[in-house]
């Protein structure tokens, strides 16, 4: 069987990190593209030198030229600008919405059966102008964001009850900004729901509820940390298992940025909901019953993402 192919758009820190998981997780060849010369080329042959150790047969190639994502099977996107203490993610819309225009066409114009996952910020607008730039249908264009807030609140949760992080499931909806939406009705530990932990004392409703704002400024606490820059390991982690789910056809039941029309009440943008990946990208979105509260909620942070959306159709990026 042909090794799958995998593009990297953005050969920065979560670029790197996708390559080395690619390998790792034996999920194909992977093309590692940046405009900045050396620093893709420099990555792969430094990974690929790992290979022997490792033991992983894939070919990593450095490029600065979009014809060599060519037949890409999955591309994931990474390229723009993260954001830095004091910034917030809608900082960057001007900048990385002009960068997902011209990620779009190359996409549109090598690897247009491709599926792809995008990373960059502010994440939800900035997957709608990559999808229309690169015109692949929606249901194979979106974003990460849900993995990686949801795998936040999990660990959050898991190191509070001293549990597991693999027996713990938590859904974070809505959009990637500070007002997502960690749903503790849908949370579990082994399946049994987050308030029904609450009574039996595992975890007091205070601590819930300050994971839940810790979850929501999950992005930011890593920036402050790290000064430099934003978070790169579980982002990339994140956006490998949605890559996984695809090539394997796992059918895996994820949080995804998906492009929704008319469910959850939202039309024609892409905002956090639970979706199915599988061989035919996004087979299916999850229509979750909502309570008054968190539909409430879920609004507020779906009208965070229109704001971002206009701001984009402002610029001409839509
Ligand atoms: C994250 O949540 O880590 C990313 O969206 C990066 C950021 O700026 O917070």
């Amino acid at each position: 069987m042909a090794r799958k192919k995998i593009a990297l758009i953005g050969a920065g820190q979560i670029g790197g990190t996708l390559a080395l998981l690619s390998g790792l997780k034996h999920l194909g060849d992977v093309v590692l593209f940046d405009i900045a010369e050396g620093i893709p080329q420099g990555k792969a042959l430094d990974i690929a030198e790992a290979a022997p150790v490792e033991g992983f047969d894939a070919k990593l190639a450095g490029t600065n030229d979009y014809k060599d994502i060519a037949g890409a099977d999955v591309v994931i996107v990474t390229a723009g600008v993260p954001r830095k203490p004091g910034m917030s993610r809608d900082d960057l819309v001007e900048t990385n919405a002009k960068v997902m225009h011209q990620v779009g066409e190359g996409i549109k114009q090598y690897c247009p059966d491709a599926f792809v996952i995008c990373i960059t910020n502010p994440l939800d607008a900035m997957v709608l102008v990559l999808q229309q730039a690169s015109g692949l249908p929606p249901h194979k264009v979106c974003g990460m964001a849900g993995v990686l807030d949801s795998a936040r609140f999990r660990h959050f949760l898991a190191e509070e009850m001293n549990v597991s992080v693999k027996d713990v499931n938590a859904f974070v909806l809505g959009g990637h900004g500070d007002t997502m939406v960690p749903v503790t009705r849908y949370s579990t530990v082994a399946g049994i729901p987050l308030p029904d932990l609450v009574e039996m004392g595992w975890i007091t409703q205070e601590r819930v509820d300050a994971i839940v704002e810790r979850t929501r400024k999950g992005g930011g606490e890593i920036v402050g940390l790290l000064k430099t820059g934003s978070a790169f390991y579980a982002p990339a982690s994140s956006a490998i298992s949605m890559a996984e789910s695809y090539l394997l056809d796992r059918k895996r039941v994820l949080p995804a940025a998906a492009h929704l029309t008319g469910q959850y009440g939202v039309n024609d943008m892409y905002v956090g909901v639970p979706v199915v990946i599988g061989e035919n990208g996004i087979e299916r979105i999850v229509e979750l019953k909502f309570t008054d509260d968190e539909q409430q909620m879920f609004n507020h942070s779906v009208d965070a993402v229109r704001e971002l959306v206009d701001a984009c159709k402002k610029l001409g990026a839509l």
